[in-house]
């Protein structure tokens, strides 16, 4: 049985809930390596590891990479350690990738989010304020989670290094997705997207709507 079965089996559902612990279905997660590691990578971010199912898939295809693999719950990150991930390839590291400081940026990454609404996030700070003025755009504070993570983890790829990410497709078609075309746009980040027909079912156990963003930072 695979490792993230098991663990939605032996973990109440609140809690999954709490913290968006869904898991990429192995097949799309071998597709979103394709893309990522199609130029060599030599290293790889996870910023959301859950379960693992991301890195497996990336480390399966490319035997030189290097993984950095962020959790924040340190229940499934115990879980994921359980698995017994190969450690001379695999750094883990518990925190929340939103708040973390990186002295590096990457050559990959492999992306699933959590997808929490605004009043789901906590921060001691204006965190809309803050990715803003970073990033340049102007976010609404009523963003999901995953926007968050998606202009971070975007703005951490090396000159021509790639990321899939998989998210809903809700920020097409509202408002608070405004900022993040901007800057996917404004940078030429965007290259590809794989857009899931809402009639299917992408996740075993969240009903939610997929797509999958192929980007490149080709910027000179
Ligand atoms: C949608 S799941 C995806 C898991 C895995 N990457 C996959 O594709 O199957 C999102 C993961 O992010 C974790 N998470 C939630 N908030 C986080 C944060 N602020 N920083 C890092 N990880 C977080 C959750 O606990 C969960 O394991």
């Amino acid at each position: 049985m695979a490792p993230e079965v098991s663990y939605a089996g032996a973990v109440p559902s609140w809690h999954r809930q709490r913290y968006a612990q869904f898991f990429t279905p192995p097949k799309i997660a071998r597709l979103m390596a394709e893309w990522a590691l199609a130029g060599g990578a030599r290293t790889l971010l996870d910023p959301a590891v859950g379960m693992g199912v991301l890195a497996r898939a990336a480390l399966a295809r490319a035997s030189n990479l290097q993984v950095t693999a962020i959790e924040k719950d340190s229940v499934i990150l115990r879980a994921f350690l359980g698995t017994k991930p190969d450690f001379s390839r695999v750094e883990v590291i518990l925190g929340d990738f939103l708040t973390m400081e990186f002295c590096s940026t990457f050559d990959a990454v492999l992306m699933n989010p959590p997808y929490l609404r605004h009043h789901d996030l906590s921060y001691d700070f204006d965190i809309f304020a803050e990715f803003s003025r970073k990033y340049g755009v102007q976010l609404s504070k009523l963003s999901n989670s995953y926007l968050l993570f998606t202009l971070k983890a975007a703005a951490m790829l090396n000159l021509g290094g790639r990321a899939a990410i998989i998210i809903p497709t809700e920020w097409m078609n509202a408002n608070f997705g405004s900022a993040m075309k901007l800057f996917l746009i404004e940078r030429g980040l965007l290259k590809e997207m794989i857009y899931f027909s809402n009639c299917s079912e992408i996740f075993d156990d969240a009903l939610t709507t997929a797509c999958v963003l192929l980007l490149e930072n080709s910027a000179p």
